[in-house]
């Protein structure tokens, strides 16, 4: 039979002694047929044993399961793939590798769409779907075929994604590359993801981002497995996205005049106009981008705060204390913000019909964060309303605003999320919670049973900084290293098992204050963004050695891809802790694997023959810290100062 002579010539597939995600998948026809075949084909061969789990094979996000075996099944121009008749969408899928291909090894695959089990003698590799839980897929590499089992379309979209990176991270190069063997490790590894949600957010309103970046952006989050884009596209400094019946919200309200420069508070301004918008020509394009790479867009637009630039173009949304309004040129919270009023409510659904159409999304973010109330307290219009409807206050004023545009948006077939303020007053009866600030929104809304995607800061705040902040470019605060977003668990202990199911995922939020440019955007996100698209991923326990690992090689596939990524995984990090005015405590990391810091205290430059950090120490006020990791008696990364 076809299947029996394919699997047996499947390079040498061993077993795996703990359980793997396939028993609790359950599996579909063909799987449990090559299952059982592969099975007999491991009982016969004596040398089976297990093996390291990932050695040599640097998968990021790290899957369920992972077991590498001898040899490597190499890719030529003669491989031929093998799909399933009549499924657009894995052809579409299999197409991104043969774009990939094109570029990095200046050659494509053929392509045959019939029946796979039909070649089952050819060497080539296999896509066949089988029905395990969503977005899953196993992925079998022998030395003469690959087979990848699939649960659905975003099943096979991940197994390519593992695909690509098993090959030579050559195939992440955008000009055809000589010398490279095309080689996959003869592997087994199976894969589901722990959350449905895994989302990256950008802020596209504080600086403006073009299509192209956003393209380049969602293919980073799809190599990664990350699958919900959240669109941040209204704020006080700018609205973005193009709303045919209210033309002055880009007309006008993609603009603020300057831009601070500096911190917010500086005073200082650029005198630049800034502006910039997404026409919904370009919005229905980038969606279906997205979709193709099984990414959800979630658009936001907030309500009721942060809604400056709409009320600078229709004044009359807000609650008329003031004469003028301009977009914000500077950032941070500002009170005027929308007074909960009929002409409000029609402009916001008005807008919201229009998002309906655009975004096909179930869920909407409705914003909801960091409302000031002082307008509302002053307003006569929403003093009555508080008394006419028998609120307690303006709190529970922002809880009935945001009750009466769920409302509208649940009736409309979408449901909202909102951060963790949407609590304020009394959360809506379907709303899910983005938990940010810290965890505290995230348990509550979880022990009312509403669903949360944890996104808090600092842990998840990619606008902090990453390294020491005296040698890094402006950001928020911090620092939170990759190491503290690689090891923050985002199912908070203190819930109990049941109200752990309700937290559906993570988000890695990206706000643009002061990343005014793409570079500086892929500067803050990578690779910090691996770590939480890990924790989105793997039903794994976290092992911070091990990711290090796998991340050295993965930024090769970065520096192919032209990413822009912050190096401090290769560069020493050096905390001075408080202790007397006069000494200091002195700690030195470095996350790169294999390293040993070397540093001296008189400015010189360290070399491998400089004192060894082995634990913390103390120096004094004339004393400066110069350190450099060395690997192989070689310096990697860059050396490091830092003084009183
Ligand atoms: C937020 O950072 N204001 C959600
Ligand atoms: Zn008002």
């Amino acid at each position: 039979m076809a299947e029996s002579s394919m699997l047996q010539t499947c390079g040498h597939p061993r077993p795996h002694k703990r359980e793997g995600p396939k028993a609790r998948f359950g599996r579909g026809r063909v799987a449990t047929v090559w299952s059982i075949l592969l099975s007999a084909v491991i009982a016969c061969n004596p040398q089976t044993q297990e093996t390291a789990v990932n050695q040599g094979i640097s998968v990021i996000p790290q899957p369920a399961f992972v077991q590498q075996e001898e040899g490597a099944f190499t890719l030529d121009k003669n491989t031929t793939i093998y799909l399933e008749a009549g499924d657009s969408a894995i052809l579409r899928t299999v197409g991104f590798l043969n774009e990939r291909l094109e570029k990095a090894a200046g050659f494509t695959l053929p392509v045959v769409t019939d029946d796979p089990l039909a070649h089952g003698n050819e060497k080539g590799i296999f896509w066949l779907s089988a029905g395990w839980k969503p977005e899953s897929y196993t992925l079998r590499a022998g030395q003469d075929r690959i087979v990848v089992e699939y649960a659905d379309g975003a099943g096979a979209f991940y197994g390519l994604q593992t695909l690509l990176q098993l090959l030579p991270e050559a195939i992440f190069a955008d000009t055809p590359q000589r010398g490279v063997r095309w080689e996959v490790p003869c592997c087994s590894i199976e894969d589901a993801p722990r959350f449905a949600y895994r989302g990256m957010h950008l802020d596209c309103c504080l600086h403006f981002f073009d299509i192209p970046f956003l393209k380049r952006y969602i293919d980073l989050m799809a190599l990664h497995k990350v699958n919900r884009f959240h669109w941040h596209l209204t704020e006080d400094q700018g609205w973005r996205l193009e709303i045919k019946q209210y033309p002055l919200l880009t007309e006008k309200g993609q603009w603020r005049k300057e831009t601070v420069i500096g911190s917010l508070s500086s005073g200082i301004y650029d005198g630049t106009p800034h502006g910039g918008y997404y026409t919904q020509e370009e919005v229905r394009d980038l969606v279906r981008y997205a979709a193709e790479r099984y990414v959800t867009i979630i658009p936001e637009i907030e309500m009721p705060g942060h809604a400056l630039a709409a009320i600078a173009c229709y004044p009359e949304l807000s609650c008329g204390l003031e004469d003028h309004y301009e977009t914000a040129t500077r950032w941070g919270i500002f009170k005027q913000v929308f007074c909960p009023k009929e002409e409000t409510f029609t402009f916001l659904e008005n807008v919201m019909d229009e998002v309906f159409a655009l975004f096909p999304s179930t869920l909407v973010h409705i914003g909801g964060d960091e409302c000031p109330k002082t307008s509302w307290k002053q307003c006569p219009h929403c003093q009555a309303l508080i008394r006419k409807e028998g609120l307690k206050d303006e709190f529970e004023l922002q809880s009935w605003f945001i009750q009466r545009m769920e409302k509208y948006i649940n009736a409309k077939g979408h449901e909202i999320i909102g951060w963790d303020e949407i609590l304020q007053g009394g959360l809506a009866p379907n709303a899910k919670v983005m938990s940010w600030l810290g965890e505290e929104g995230g348990i509550k809304a979880a022990q009312q049973h509403h669903e949360v995607v944890m996104a808090p800061y600092p842990k998840y705040y990619l606008d902090y900084w990453q390294a020491d902040p005296d040698s890094e470019p402006l950001a928020m605060g911090g620092p939170t290293t990759l190491r503290t977003m690689y090891e923050y668990n985002p199912v908070p202990e203190i819930l109990t098992p049941e109200e752990r199911k309700y937290v559906i995922g993570v988000e890695g939020c990206v706000w643009t204050e002061y990343m005014p440019t793409p570079a500086r955007v892929e500067y803050m996100a990578w690779p910090r963004m691996c770590a939480i698209a890990e924790s989105g991923w793997t039903t794994r326990e976290k092992d911070w050695d091990g990711f290090t690992r796998r991340l050295e090689t993965h930024l090769a596939r970065l520096d192919r891809l032209g990413v822009g990524y912050c190096d401090a995984f290769f560069n020493p990090f050096i905390e001075f802790h408080k202790d007397t005015p006069a000494d200091k405590v002195v700690t030195i990391s470095v996350d790169a694997p294999d390293t040993e810091i070397r540093y001296t205290l008189d400015g010189s430059e360290p070399t491998v023959a400089s004192q060894l950090y082995e634990q913390p120490f103390v120096i004094n006020r004339q004393q400066v810290v110069t350190a450099a990791a060395f690997r192989g008696g070689k310096q990697i990364g860059t050396t490091k100062h830092k003084a009183f």
